[in-house]
């Protein structure tokens, strides 16, 4: 597809989804305006990233103090369905981070509420919800969905087990719709992991919103930290300390809230 056809269909599926408007109104705001957000500061965020990362498994043992066992050795008849789940779909979603430091910081701090931004397959809830379904803790999530595949909505979450699903909570807006909503749910968190909008200043709002809204001693946790530079900046701005974790490549941002 050319990009001007990709530009014509996006907007079209836009058009034929007014609960989605007040985000073509941002797209086509940051479109015109404010193209280089999300790659703002890369080169530098990869730097930081490379020389202060750890591994998944030191995290867990030396920050979490807790045992590793790898998620899908822990749950693996639930994570072989999944996968089998994922296999049977027609549509291709965003892929997922450390499962396995998601379960972890869930039981780290015995998560009752946990919130997360981004859902595609669902990898992320079903790790979260095999710690919270535990303690019959809750999920939130925000999704919007992939404006360009038709189908993908029916897809979302299609990974996370049938018997965890009275344990979440679904909300298919943009974050800047969907935070809203789920506050008047829900107020404050043990758990919050940020995997949706990945540009710098997509980022920096919803980082701002959703620390306030941890708990003390709570953990949060943004994926795909190295994309740019807003996690490095928001840390350092507010003097947080944070814990970078490589996975498969990539890089995740902990921060436990004192
Ligand atoms: C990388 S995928 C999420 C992967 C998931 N956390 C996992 O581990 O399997 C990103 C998801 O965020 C959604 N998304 C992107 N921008 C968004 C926004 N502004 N508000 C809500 N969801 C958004 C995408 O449609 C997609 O479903």
């Amino acid at each position: 597809m050319t990009k001007i056809a990709e530009i014509t269909n996006t907007f079209f599926a836009y058009l034929k989804r007014p609960d989605l408007y007040p985000e073509l109104r941002r797209k086509i705001w940051k479109n015109l305006f404010n193209r280089s957000s999300a790659l703002r500061g890369k080169e530098e965020a990869e730097i930081w990233c490379k020389s202060n990362a750890i591994s998944e498994k030191k995290f867990i043992e030396d920050v979490l103090k807790l045992s590793f066992v790898p998620f899908e050795i822990l749950f693996p008849a639930e994570f072989a369905q999944a996968l089998e789940e994922q296999s049977k779909t027609p549509v291709k979603m965003g892929g997922a981070g450390s499962l396995s430091v998601i379960y972890y910081i869930n039981e780290f701090v015995k998560s009752q509420n946990s919130i997360e931004t981004g859902v595609a397959y669902g990898w992320s809830s079903f790790a979260a919800l095999a710690s919270l379904v535990e303690r019959n803790g809750t999920l939130y999530s925000s999704d919007m969905p992939y404006i360009l595949q038709n189908q993908s909505e029916d897809f979302v979450g299609c990974v996370i087990p049938e018997k965890y699903k009275k344990n979440w909570k679904l909300f298919r807006f943009a974050d800047k719709e969907s935070l809203p909503k789920i506050f008047e749910d829900q107020n404050s968190f043990n758990v919050v992991h940020y995997d949706s909008d990945k540009t710098y200043d997509g980022r920096m709002w919803a980082y701002n919103i959703l620390w306030d809204k941890l708990e003390k001693g709570g953990v949060f946790m943004s994926d795909d930290i190295g994309d740019n530079a807003a996690f490095k900046d928001y840390c350092e701005k507010n003097k947080r300390k944070p814990y970078i974790i490589e996975f498969d490549g990539k890089y995740a941002g902990v921060i436990i809230k004192e």
